[in-house]
């Protein structure tokens, strides 16, 4: 007799096997083997996570599929069909390296085979479809990661801690320049799909930002509002955005500034914020100009027209992160899976950031307008494929390479 331990009797069944199989080794299948596939699938080949075994790896080109039999260590299945690789049996967990559009339909099927899913940032390109990824996380009881390996980052940490702790006192104002996302046209011009509405929904926003994005929502929470001006192939010859200039307006009043492209170098990654009790600035390292008191108490209390208040200026000690920050993630998605420790970023938290960048484009496709948050994800989805149906799609030769991309995260 078959013993009904949860709604779904054949996948408790499943739950059983892998959790008696448990999880000596949490069996991985990757798809995507492209730029970033490729490096998780070393990473785990190559014995650096602790816990994972490559099980399988699934890509639609068999030139890819090639490279991983020839470069990779261990025994493993090799599949040109993801749908076929999730239903195998051979899987507890699958990496999500594909194209951005891919993830949230991939991840619904992953999750209706039973397995645990970490998807690479973005989340997907529209919320409307990365809150149904998310249902669909909510109705399983997997665990659901996202790769933001920029959540690693002592000094992002540190200045979370400050954040979190009430230190700096309130929030009064974020400057954010990340222009380090230099590339090149031979990267636009690598992959059919990159730099395209239809195969990529965006650009700096949607494939480099994702990072920021994450990171802004992390420390500073969600503003009210967003306005955006976008510049479209302004450094490239490319129809989607590589520069961006955005206003951001936070409930309690304090204002954001945020500022990318992948057209300068050298880059900046600088993020200054002003907060009651003084300025921090995180550009390398971080330094805080600590107020000794609340600048606002001092504005209206102090008795001289020019004074200023007493500032004590200090390095922050941030401490370093050992290691590869992919890693981090990986590692800590297997533990998730063995009920042991917690993830660097849940796979719903993919939604804010994104929810930032389909607002930045909305308002710059809507005469740099305030966009209202919650998006209105119908009116986003509309205007996206109004881009869609109005692109010439890519006009130039398209160089299929993969990259080492040790080095090109930031
Ligand atoms: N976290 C990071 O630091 C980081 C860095 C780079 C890329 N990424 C993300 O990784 C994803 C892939 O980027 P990339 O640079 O590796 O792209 P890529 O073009 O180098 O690789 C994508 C691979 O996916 C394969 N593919 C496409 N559709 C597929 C499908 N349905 N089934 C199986 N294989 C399929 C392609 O053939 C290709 O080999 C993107 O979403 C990107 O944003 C993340």
């Amino acid at each position: 007799m078959l013993t009904m331990c949860g709604s779904n009797p054949l996948k408790s069944c499943l739950d059983e096997t892998r959790r008696r199989h448990k999880m000596d080794e949490v069996r991985v299948g990757v798809i995507g083997i492209g730029n970033m596939g490729s490096s998780h699938c070393r990473q785990i080949a190559g014995g650096n996570i602790d816990g994972a075994t490559l099980a399988a790896v699934c890509d639609i080109k068999p030139e890819r599929l090639e490279w991983a039999r020839e470069n990779l260590d261990g025994e493993f299945k090799t599949f040109e069909d993801a749908a076929e690789m999730m239903a195998s049996g051979l899987l507890d967990a699958v990496i999500i390296a594909t194209p951005h559009y891919d993830h949230p339909p991939l991840a619904i099927k992953g999750f209706a085979e039973g397995l645990h899913v970490l998807t690479e940032k973005p989340a997907g390109v529209y919320t409307r479809q990365v809150k149904e990824m998310n249902e669909a996380a909510a109705e399983s009881d997997r665990v659901f990661a996202i790769m933001f390996q920029q959540r690693t980052s002592a000094a992002y940490k540190k200045l979370k801690d400050l954040i979190d702790s009430g230190e700096l006192g309130e929030l009064l104002r974020i400057d954010w320049i990340s222009t380090a996302w230099y590339r090149t046209q031979f990267y636009y011009d690598s992959g059919g799909w990159r730099a395209t509405w239809e195969g990529e929904g965006g650009g700096v926003l949607m494939n480099q930002c994702p990072h920021d994005l994450d990171m802004m929502q992390w420390l500073f929470g969600m503003p009210e509002r967003v306005r955006a001006t976008c510049f479209y192939g302004k450094y490239h010859d490319i129809e989607v955005e590589d520069e961006v200039f955005a206003t951001m307006e936070y409930p309690n009043g304090a204002i954001g500034t945020f500022k990318a492209g992948t057209g300068e170098a050298p880059g900046t990654r600088r993020l200054e914020v002003f907060c009651e009790r003084g300025k921090l600035v995180m550009e390398g390292g971080l330094k805080l100009w600590r107020a000794r008191t609340p600048v606002p108490e001092h504005l209206a209390t102090c008795e001289q027209s020019f004074g200023k208040p007493e500032c004590w200026e200090c390095d922050i000690p941030v401490g370093r992160r050992g290691g590869s920050a992919h890693a981090e993630v990986l590692n800590r998605f297997v533990q998730a899976i063995n009920g042991e420790g917690e993830l660097v970023a849940r796979g719903e938290d993919g939604l804010n950031g994104l929810a930032l960048a389909n607002a930045m484009l909305l308002s710059s496709w809507t005469d740099d307008a305030w966009v209202d948050l919650p998006l209105d994800d119908d009116l986003f989805y509309d205007k996206l494929q109004e881009r869609i149906r109005a692109s010439t799609g890519k006009t130039r030769e398209v160089k299929d390479v993969v990259e080492d991309l040790s080095g090109s995260h930031n």
